[in-house]
Parts: structure tokens; C-alpha cells; sequence
């Protein structure tokens, strides 16, 4: 199958450039400046921004919870993150305790059931064992997972410790891989939360009060340590305080192999969102929470800096119902969703503003997922490269009056007003997205194997 794309603003890594775009089989073909070709179909691109497909590298897409499964499963969140220009997505497998981590693969692997975006999973470590580094070079080897997740919260169920971690850090090291990491102090945390459910301090609100900001920051003080000893590559997830990116600026300017994502809702947001009203509040109720407005204004400045490497969105809504069940802050699922708007809220924000160019969006959205993640011919618009491409629109509407393809009836940015749209999604050479809706028919994605 074939498509032309003719006079389109192509967003190659440094620089735009007018062009022809000519994909064959799935896979772009030859980029020139006029290509002239009868009967093959052709989209005229003509003064629209033309960037590679985004790739979300943090989603959780059936994540199964003490309070049950996240909203949305394979095929659901896949059509949102579709409708909103991301053809790749990134997941996660987290093993049961004593669980090998290849029948961790095999089992997550059977829950992928129509998923329409191309995926990869992360791979958590959740404890130490001393079989773990054959587990996880047989996880590089046999499967192509090439990134570890940890978490230092949760220390009740998946969470490591700091002595743990730096054993996983060697490992992966000695493996090239790359450790992925969920900043927060457990320990601290917990302690937190039972001094205050012990005084009966249940509200919603005592969500970030028991997660100060102080527990990401400190806890990156100590990762960045452990990258210090080890050089293991190491990637922080959805980095909430501005202080964090200040450290992790420095230890960037020492040429220390650590970087940082962050995601929407912690350049959107401030905690002023725990004030609403319980069923509104319920939204934002995540970890890390949303901060103070300082906190959200060093998030957008160090976007704009460069401190940050990517954008995620953290992925994970529940329904209003899952949340309205549970008695205290501390029981209620953690998780919003944001997929299906990534991409709008990164260029409303920061590109429609003229605060960042376009080429930083694909950088953000696209090429450095791809590159951290070792995604195969992704993320930039290149010949040989999988023709995973979007058409952009300056458009100004409300999120809300979008087709929205998330099974949560919560959508915390349904009120954002945004400055612009995917206009057109095209996934390996067919347009999966046009006129504002998916196409009724689409093809299955594929598993990546990553080297
Ligand atoms: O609140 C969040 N972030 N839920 C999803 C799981 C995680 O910690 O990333
Ligand atoms: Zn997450």
C-alpha cells in the first residue's frame, strides 16, 4: 500500500523542511521535494506541520490495583492515545513476588488483547534475587526488553529499597540496559500516611499533604548517588518538583547518565485541584500529586530548558465509581488518565505559545522515547522509518468537545482549552484517523522487540 504525501512542513530532527513524503509498504519510501507519482492515493499536506507519531513512554493499560483494574485495557487505551497522534505506546509488566520475570512476560503478553497502537513493555523489578540479572539479560535476549522499572514508593508491595536498587542499577549496567525509576521515599510516605489516617485526618487534601515534595526530591538526591557509582543509565519517571529538576540539572551538567519525563498533569495543574468538590477532586488524586504553582511554573521552565528529556502521561484512569468507594485519601486508586491529549497540551503550551518549536515537540513526544527505549526505525521522520506520522492543526477547542476513546467517565483535562490537533494519523502507511474520529476498521499493532 502506498500514499503520497505531498507539500507538507516536514518536522525532521533540527529543522523543517517543505516536502514530498512518499510511504511504500508501511515504511517511508523517499522524501524530496517533489515526488510525482499517478495512481497512488495522495493527501496534500499543503502548510500543515507534518512530525513523526508520538510515542507515550509511561502508560498503564490494565493495571490490576488493590481497587481493581485501571479503566482502561488494550483496546480502549490504544484507541485514545490513536485519536491523539500517539501510535506507540510503552507499558509495563510487574510481576507477583517469587515470579520469574519471562512467565511475568508471558502473562502480560496474554492480556494484550486489540491493541491498535504498537507496544513494548518496561519490566519491574519489585525485589532482589540472585538469579535477577540472568532473569533480566534473558528479558534483553529472548524478548527485547531493554528497560527496568522501579519504584521507591509502594514500599508495601512493589517498592525496593535504595540497597536493592543499586543492585538492580549494576545489573543493568553490565547489561547496557536502562533503569527507569518512580521517585518518591516510601518508607517516609507510609509513616506519613498512618500519623495522619491515626489522627483521623482522612481528606482528600492529606494526599500531597503525606507526599511532600521534599519525598521526590530527596529520593532523587540519592538516586543520583547511586548513577554516580554505577553510570547505569537511568531515567526518572514523571518528576513533579521543580527542585528535583534542579538537581537533576546538575547532575546532567557533571555528564551523569540520568534524565527525566514528566507528563501533562504536573505542567497543567496545581494542588489547588485537592479543593474542589470530593467527586471532582477524585481525579487528581495520583502519585506523585499535583504541587504548588512553583512547583508547576519549574516544571514548565525546565521543559523549556531542556532538563527535561520526555513526555509521558502516566496513563492510568479509574472510573468515579472506583474512587467514590474508598473511606479514606489513602484508599482511593491513584491514577488519571491523558493519552488521547499529550500532544495538544504539549503545543498549547509550550509550541502555540512560542515558547518551544515544533522540532522540540517531535524531540519531546517522539524521537527521544524512541531513542532512550531502543524502539526500532520510530520517532523520526527518516527513510526506512516506520511511516508512523501525524498531520498537525491549529485549532482552538475544549477538550470535552473532542471524541474522547477512554472507558473512564473522568477526564481531568475535559475543561483545558487547547490551541491544536491531530488532523490526520497515519500508523505504518494507512490513516487511522481522520475527520475527527478513527477509521472503522484498524489494524492490529505490533509487539517491539527492542535491541
Ligand atoms: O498515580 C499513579 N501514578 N498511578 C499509576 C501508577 C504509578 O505509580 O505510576
Ligand atoms: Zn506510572
Amino acid at each position: 500500500m502506498s500514499l503520497l504525501i505531498k507539500n507538507g512542513k516536514l518536522v525532521l530532527p533540527s529543522h523543517i523542511v517543505e516536502a514530498d513524503l512518499l510511504i511504500k509498504n508501511g515504511k517511508i519510501n523517499r522524501i524530496d521535494s517533489c515526488i510525482e507519482i499517478s495512481n497512488i492515493p495522495i493527501l496534500d499536506a499543503k502548510g500543515a506541520y507534518v512530525l513523526p507519531a508520538g510515542i507515550d513512554p509511561h502508560v498503564h493499560l490494565l493495571l490490576s490495583t488493590a481497587n481493581g483494574l485501571s479503566a482502561d485495557d488494550f483496546e480502549t487505551g490504544s484507541k485514545a492515545a490513536l485519536a491523539g497522534g500517539t501510535t506507540t505506546i510503552i507499558d509495563f509488566i510487574t510481576p507477583t513476588k517469587g515470579q520469574h520475570l519471562l512467565e511475568a512476560y508471558q502473562q502480560r503478553l496474554s492480556e494484550v488483547k486489540n491493541c491498535y497502537c504498537d507496544f513494548a513493555f518496561h519490566m519491574s523489578i519489585i525485589e532482589w534475587r540472585e538469579s535477577i540479572p540472568e532473569e533480566m539479560e534473558a528479558c534483553i535476549k529472548e524478548f527485547g526488553i531493554t528497560s527496568f522499572k522501579t519504584y521507591l514508593a509502594y514500599q508495601k508491595t512493589i517498592g525496593i529499597s535504595f540497597v536493592t536498587l543499586e543492585k538492580v542499577m549494576i545489573a543493568a549496567k553490565n547489561l547496557n540496559a536502562m533503569v527507569t525509576i518512580h521517585s518518591e521515599m516510601g518508607d517516609l510516605i507510609d509513616k506519613l500516611r498512618e500519623e495522619a489516617i491515626g489522627l483521623n485526618q482522612i481528606d482528600l487534601n492529606f494526599h500531597p499533604k503525606t507526599r511532600p515534595d521534599y519525598t521526590e526530591y530527596q529520593a532523587v538526591d540519592k538516586i543520583i548517588e547511586l548513577v554516580r557509582k554505577t553510570n547505569c543509565k537511568t531515567y526518572i519517571v514523571h518528576v513533579s518538583t521543580a527542585e528535583s529538576l534542579n538537581k537533576i540539572k546538575q547532575a546532567q551538567k557533571e555528564y551523569l547518565p540520568i534524565f527525566a519525563e514528566s507528563c501533562p498533569q504536573y505542567f497543567t495543574f496545581n494542588e489547588s485541584v485537592y479543593t474542589k468538590i470530593r467527586n471532582e477532586a477524585l481525579g487528581f488524586m495520583m502519585s506523585p500529586p499535583l504541587r504548588s504553582e512553583e512547583n508547576r511554573k519549574g516544571i514548565e521552565n525546565a521543559i523549556i530548558q531542556g532538563t527535561v528529556s520526555t513526555l509521558g502521561t502516566d496513563h492510568c484512569p479509574f472510573t468515579l465509581n472506583q474512587k467514590q468507594k474508598a473511606k479514606n485519601f489513602a484508599e482511593v486508586p491513584n491514577g488519571a488518565g491523558g493519552v488521547q491529549h499529550r500532544l495538544s497540551l504539549f503545543y498549547s503550551r509550550f509550541v502555540h505559545t512560542k515558547k518551544l518549536l515544533t522540532t522540540d515537540m517531535a524531540k519531546l513526544t517522539s524521537s527521544n522515547p524512541a531513542q532512550f527505549f531502543r524502539l526500532p526505525q520510530k520517532g523520526e521522520i527518516k527513510v526506512d522509518y516506520d511511516a508512523d506520522l501525524i498531520i498537525w492543526k491549529e485549532q482552538s477547542i475544549t477538550i470535552k468537545d473532542q471524541l474522547l476513546y477512554s472507558q473512564s467517565d473522568i477526564d481531568i483535562y475535559a475543561n483545558e482549552q487547547i490551541k491544536g490537533k491531530v488532523d490526520i494519523v497515519i500508523k505504518a502507511g494507512e490513516i487511522v484517523y481522520q475527520n475527527g474520529k478513527l477509521e472503522d476498521t484498524l489494524p492490529l499493532g505490533h509487539y517491539l522487540y527492542r535491541k
